[in-house]
């Protein structure tokens, strides 16, 4: 588990700069965490890093966007509403994995225990601007979290 701690909205975008260079096609991020903890906010700042230059809305009322970049897509979803945890129902399985697919899920906590492989963040209100993530992973080599670790290292 590794754990970094952001003062500001600004510095959540940058954090999220950060994270993109971790970043491959197939990999599933699941975002946790309270109302206004800043999943949407670090997910803009990925998108940023990586090179999505149009605007970036919240998928609340959505439940999912899509971000197409030269060889891969970002889908940006938010289960915050859904009633059925059923991931058949959802049909997410269809892209969940895919090569050329980055997912992020915010409220990923409703469908991770039917998920073997993803990189989790929980993100907590520490402040009116202090938000304290928490980053683990489940099915990946520890190499993944060394990964992290190393690009956070300042921020530690
Ligand atoms: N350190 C910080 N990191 C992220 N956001 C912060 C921080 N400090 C203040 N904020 C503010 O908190 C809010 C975070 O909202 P955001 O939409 O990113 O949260 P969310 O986790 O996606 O919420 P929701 O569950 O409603 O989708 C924004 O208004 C942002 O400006
Ligand atoms: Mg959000």
């Amino acid at each position: 588990m590794l754990k970094i701690k952001s003062i500001s909205a600004k510095q959540t975008i940058n954090f999220g700069k950060l994270f993109s260079k971790a970043l491959g096609g197939g990999d599933v991020i699941i975002l946790e965490g309270a109302l206004g903890g800043g999943k949407t906010t670090f997910t803009k700042g990925v998108l940023a890093g990586l090179g999505y230059k149009k605007r970036v809305l919240s998928p609340s009322f959505t439940l999912l966007r899509q971000y197409d970049l030269k060889n891969l897509s970002i889908h940006h979803l938010d289960l915050y509403r859904l009633e059925s945890t059923d991931m058949f129902d959802l049909a997410i399985d269809d892209f969940l994995y895919s090569k050329d697919i980055i997912t992020f899920v915010e409220w990923g906590n409703k469908i991770s225990s039917e998920l073997d492989k993803y990189i989790r963040i929980e993100f907590i209100f520490s402040g009116e601007n202090i938000r304290n993530m928490k980053f683990s992973i489940k099915g990946y080599p520890k190499s993944k979290l060394i990964t992290l670790e190393k690009i956070y290292k300042k921020y530690v």
